[in-house]
Protein backbone atom coordinates (compact mmCIF):
# COMPACT_ATOMS: atom_id res chain seq x y z
CA UNK A 1 0.00 0.00 0.00
CA UNK A 2 1.34 3.54 -0.94
CA UNK A 3 2.67 5.38 1.74
CA UNK A 4 1.62 8.80 2.50
CA UNK A 5 3.26 11.97 5.05
CA UNK A 6 1.29 14.14 6.18
CA UNK A 7 2.39 17.00 7.85
CA UNK A 8 0.61 19.24 10.29
CA UNK A 9 1.35 22.88 10.14
CA UNK A 10 3.69 22.41 13.32
CA UNK A 11 5.97 20.40 11.65
CA UNK A 12 4.39 17.23 13.06
CA UNK A 13 4.84 14.13 10.52
CA UNK A 14 2.25 11.11 10.49
CA UNK A 15 3.64 8.47 7.79
CA UNK A 16 0.82 5.99 6.87
CA UNK A 17 -0.56 3.67 4.52
CA UNK A 18 -3.53 4.36 2.41
CA UNK A 19 -5.22 1.59 0.39
CA UNK A 20 -5.55 2.52 -3.14
CA UNK A 21 -9.06 3.18 -4.24
CA UNK A 22 -9.40 5.89 -0.72
CA UNK A 23 -8.62 9.66 -0.98
CA UNK A 24 -6.10 11.24 0.56
CA UNK A 25 -8.44 12.78 3.24
CA UNK A 26 -10.10 9.45 3.77
CA UNK A 27 -6.30 7.91 4.83
CA UNK A 28 -6.29 10.98 7.31
CA UNK A 29 -9.65 10.62 8.72
CA UNK A 30 -8.75 7.03 9.40
CA UNK A 31 -6.00 7.22 10.69
CA UNK A 32 -6.54 9.98 13.20
CA UNK A 33 -4.24 12.98 11.47
CA UNK A 34 -5.04 16.08 12.85
CA UNK A 35 -5.55 18.99 10.71
CA UNK A 36 -8.09 17.35 8.02
CA UNK A 37 -11.66 17.87 9.90
CA UNK A 38 -13.37 16.83 5.98
CA UNK A 39 -16.97 18.12 7.99
CA UNK A 40 -18.82 17.53 4.30
CA UNK A 41 -17.27 13.48 4.23
CA UNK A 42 -15.72 14.31 1.38
CA UNK A 43 -18.47 15.69 -1.28
CA UNK A 44 -15.82 18.55 -2.25
CA UNK A 45 -18.39 21.19 -0.27
CA UNK A 46 -16.57 22.12 2.66
CA UNK A 47 -12.84 22.98 1.92
CA UNK A 48 -12.04 21.53 5.21
CA UNK A 49 -9.68 18.81 3.94
CA UNK A 50 -7.79 21.74 2.07
CA UNK A 51 -3.63 20.38 1.53
CA UNK A 52 -0.62 21.62 0.06
CA UNK A 53 1.04 18.92 -2.02
CA UNK A 54 4.90 18.89 -2.18
CA UNK A 55 5.57 20.31 -5.37
CA UNK A 56 7.42 16.98 -6.43
CA UNK A 57 3.95 15.52 -6.79
CA UNK A 58 1.93 18.06 -8.64
CA UNK A 59 1.44 16.31 -11.95
CA UNK A 60 0.78 12.72 -10.06
CA UNK A 61 -1.63 13.99 -8.15
CA UNK A 62 -3.80 15.68 -11.48
CA UNK A 63 -5.74 18.53 -12.38
CA UNK A 64 -8.59 20.27 -9.94
CA UNK A 65 -11.97 20.15 -10.92
CA UNK A 66 -13.44 22.86 -11.77
CA UNK A 67 -15.66 22.42 -8.49
CA UNK A 68 -12.47 21.90 -6.36
CA UNK A 69 -11.41 25.20 -7.81
CA UNK A 70 -14.42 27.45 -6.76
CA UNK A 71 -14.45 25.26 -3.33
CA UNK A 72 -11.01 26.42 -2.30
CA UNK A 73 -11.92 30.05 -2.90
CA UNK A 74 -13.74 29.26 0.95
CA UNK A 75 -10.21 27.94 2.18
CA UNK A 76 -7.95 30.15 3.90
CA UNK A 77 -4.12 30.66 2.86
CA UNK A 78 -4.71 29.13 -0.90
CA UNK A 79 -1.46 28.36 -2.58
CA UNK A 80 -1.06 27.65 -6.21
CA UNK A 81 -0.17 23.49 -4.60
CA UNK A 82 -3.37 23.82 -2.36
CA UNK A 83 -5.78 20.75 -3.30
CA UNK A 84 -8.90 19.39 -1.32
CA UNK A 85 -7.67 16.25 0.02
CA UNK A 86 -10.99 14.07 -0.94
CA UNK A 87 -10.37 15.27 -4.09
CA UNK A 88 -6.78 12.79 -4.62
CA UNK A 89 -7.73 9.42 -5.05
CA UNK A 90 -4.45 7.12 -3.88
CA UNK A 91 -2.87 4.61 -6.13
CA UNK A 92 0.60 3.11 -6.32
CA UNK A 93 1.58 5.94 -8.33
CA UNK A 94 1.22 7.97 -5.19
CA UNK A 95 3.90 5.92 -3.05
CA UNK A 96 5.79 8.44 -1.57
CA UNK A 97 3.33 11.55 -1.46
CA UNK A 98 3.95 14.21 0.72
CA UNK A 99 0.75 16.65 1.90
CA UNK A 100 0.84 19.56 4.37
CA UNK A 101 -1.91 20.77 6.41
CA UNK A 102 -2.59 24.52 6.63
CA UNK A 103 -2.42 26.04 10.13
CA UNK A 104 -6.19 27.49 9.66
CA UNK A 105 -7.15 23.54 10.23
CA UNK A 106 -6.00 22.36 13.48
S1 LIG B 1 -14.02 16.74 2.74
FE1 LIG B 1 -15.25 18.43 2.31
S2 LIG B 1 -14.32 19.30 0.57
FE2 LIG B 1 -13.06 17.61 1.04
Amino acid sequence: MPKITYIEHTGKEHVVEVKPGQSVMEGAVKNNIPGIDADCGGDCACATCHVYVDAAWADKTGEKSAMEESMLDFAENVESNSRLSCQIKVTDALEGLVVRMPESQH
